[in-house]
């Protein structure tokens, strides 16, 4: 007879069982809901490619803080939309902008919800990249590194004045953690934490975001500055840099294709590590579940594990509050 059959299954007999052995898990406070505020509008507009999610007003900010908050997301991360954009990203230190007055008017209602902004200028640039332009020797057009690090501080100081618990700069500038840094301590907000995308590639998944936040570039592409799909090792060098420069937190971005590059930043690291579920990973499901092709609620909640399971703590997701919803349930 030998040795009884082992029996992997006694574990899966029941739901409270599974329950009990399930290694990782997904809480409504591991996640943080992006937001769009446009400036231009007064009632919210759908972005045609991400079925769901819309534009907001800023006089909207209040409502949907206490509705972040009465959800128990761990978080929301806010991105503005100008009325005017030029060659250097101007609207992005307008103090009376989108992003600082909805941080103001959420930190208002509900101080106790954790408040990120996107730091970065393509959403203000009239060409649509992520830093002001500049003409090589040859004639080519680059982004200019230190230029533009030199805005990016100055947006960083404007969303700590208005309020922002936590500042993410999303450019992929090289030293644009440790001047935002610098800044922030030497105008006496050294208590506001820096998020950095630290990990982020060039990737189609950012489609859907570029009509969300009306920033796809009018001319080449984000290749020289964003990381290269094929880069692991370069990661663990990007993320030590930023750790380096003073970054609070880490992120990885885009979440699913890139898992092992969670699990190897994971590794590399013990500063939280976030992972942001972008717009063409939530449209992907969207439009699935559309087709009658996936059952959506178990996607997300199977998505959103496996982030988790990946090793990142906290995710960006624009299926937040369903995601909630479901956990809650
Ligand atoms: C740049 C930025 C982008 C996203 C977040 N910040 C777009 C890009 O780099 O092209 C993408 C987020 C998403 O796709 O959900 N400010």
């Amino acid at each position: 007879m030998g040795f009884p059959v082992k029996r992997p299954r006694r574990l899966r007999t029941s739901a409270s069982i599974r329950r009990l052995v399930r290694e990782t898990a997904v809480a409504p406070s591991d996640l943080i809901l992006p937001l769009f505020f446009n400036e231009a509008i007064d009632a919210p507009k759908p972005v045609q490619t991400m079925p769901g999610v819309s534009q907001l007003p800023v006089s909207q900010a209040a409502a949907v803080a206490r509705e972040a908050h009465a959800r128990g997301l761990g978080g929301v991360i806010l991105f503005g939309l100008p009325k005017t954009k030029d060659d250097k990203g101007s609207s992005a230190l307008d103090a009376k902008g989108p992003v600082p007055r909805a941080v103001a008017a959420m930190k208002d209602a509900v101080p106790d919800l954790v408040v990120m902004t996107d730091v970065c200028v393509d959403e203000y640039t009239d060409h649509g990249h992520c830093g002001l332009l500049r003409k090589k020797k040859n004639g080519e057009i680059e982004v200019d590194n230190d230029r533009t690090i030199e805005v990016l501080a100055k947006m960083a100081l404007i969303h700590a004045k208005a309020g922002a618990d936590v500042v993410a700069p999303s450019d992929m500038m090289d030293g644009r953690v440790r001047a935002i840094r610098t800044e922030l301590d030497r105008e006496g907000f050294d208590g506001t934490a820096i998020l950095s995308y630290a990990v982020k590639y060039a990737s189609s998944f950012y489609g859907p975001f570029r009509e969300a936040a009306d920033c796809a570039p009018k001319f080449g592409d984000r290749a020289g500055y964003q990381m290269d799909p094929g880069n692991a090792r370069e990661a663990l060098r990007e993320a030590r840099l930023d750790e380096d420069e003073g970054a609070d937190m880490l992120m990885v971005k885009p979440a699913l294709a890139y898992l092992d590059v969670i699990r190897a930043v994971r590794e590399s690291s013990t500063l939280p590590l976030f992972a942001y579920n972008v717009s063409g990973e939530y449209s992907m499901l969207q439009a699935a579940a559309a087709a009658n092709m996936i059952d959506l609620d178990r996607a997300i909640l199977e998505v959103l594990v496996s982030i988790r399971r990946a090793g990142a703590d906290a995710i960006l997701t624009y299926h937040a509050h369903r995601a909630a919803e479901l956990l809650d349930a």
